[in-house]
């Protein structure tokens, strides 16, 4: 049976390439994106009819959940059989989303947690499933700051870079937990340094010139790409819960990541987040800032 895959994160950077690798193996891939203007430009570009996008700001809670309503309507009957969590941001100065959420924490945990909630019976519908998440090695130097998780003091790029990170493998290594490999298996990433733009998309200045120097360093998206492609389809990760992947083999996460209690703590804390989110009316405030549009 044809695999049926969706991507975040799928208009740029490794979401791309992995979007890319996933076509090149002869699967249907659902991109989801947030600027309808880049999916096109990539569907006439690739001019693949396996290729189609569905539309979210992944900051949002509420616009999350329009997506996972949408891709329940969708795909409800037939399931999918992987979902690649890449969307990914960072910021140097602290922002808010809609929900009045820092933004990097919205974008690259909270989301995760939404998303994958949503899909869950789309991917149990296809025992054998998987959920990738890319995280970064950043998460090492990450704590959750559970009585500050907005990061309202001390804010720094890193710190709520690394938090989110962190709580990725915490979310990878939770879900490993509760849920049967058999039906879903759950897989943290770390593609490496890798030449993309991210750091460049919201931090002006000299974060912004240190990347572009660092990222000739990295490494072509491909590569971790092809390694996350392998990871999705092949056999040999069948049921391989719960780890954490560099180059397509697993090593040692944090060892704060292990911690069972921070795992469920975390888990509650997004819960209730997503529910608190949804429960009040969406504040007057623009969609994400690093939308082209608004910049
Ligand atoms: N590059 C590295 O060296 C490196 C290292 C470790 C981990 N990572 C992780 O790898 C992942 C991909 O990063 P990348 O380097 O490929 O970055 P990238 O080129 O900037 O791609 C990020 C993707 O996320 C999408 N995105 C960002 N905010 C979004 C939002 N609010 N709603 C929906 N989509 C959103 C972007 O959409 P647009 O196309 O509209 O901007 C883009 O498709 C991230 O999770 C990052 O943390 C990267």
């Amino acid at each position: 049976m044809e695999k049926r895959i969706i991507v975040t994160g799928a208009t740029d950077g490794i979401g791309l390439a992995v979007v890319k690798g996933f076509l090149k193996e002869g699967c249907r891939v659902i991109g989801i994106a947030r600027n309808p203007a880049k999916a096109e430009k990539i569907v006439a570009d690739l001019k693949n009819d396996r290729l189609s996008f569905q539309f979210g700001d992944l900051s949002s809670v509420r616009s999350v959940h329009d997506l996972g309503l949408a891709l329940n309507r969708l795909y409800g009957k037939e399931g999918i059989d992987a979902l690649v969590h890449v969307a990914g941001a960072v910021g140097t100065h602290r922002e808010t989303t809609a929900d009045d959420y820092e933004r990097t924490f919205a974008i690259n945990h909270l989301a995760v947690h939404q998303l994958t909630d949503l899909c869950l019976p789309l991917l149990k519908r296809r025992p054998g499933s998987r959920v990738l998440v890319v995280s970064s090695r950043a998460h090492k130097v990450g704590i959750v700051h559970f009585h500050d998780v907005n990061l309202k003091h001390g804010y720094w790029l890193l710190t709520a870079y690394a938090q989110s990170k962190l709580m990725n493998v915490l979310y990878v290594r939770d879900m490993a937990r509760r849920i049967d490999p058999r039906m879903v298996s759950f897989y943290a990433i770390d593609p490496g340094l890798v030449d993309t733009g991210i750091v460049t998309k919201t931090t002006p200045g000299l974060e912004r010139w240190i990347w572009s120097w660092r990222r000739k360093a990295g490494e072509p998206a491909l590569v971790p790409a092809g390694h996350m492609v392998r990871i999705a389809l092949d056999p040999v990760f069948a049921g391989v819960s719960g780890r954490y992947w560099k180059n397509g083999e697993t090593i040692h996460p944090a060892m704060l990541s292990g911690r069972v209690k921070t795992m469920n703590r975390l888990h509650a804390l997004c819960d209730d987040m997503i529910a608190k989110a949804l429960s009040r009316p969406v504040l007057p405030k623009s969609p994400d800032p690093a939308l082209p549009d608004h910049r």
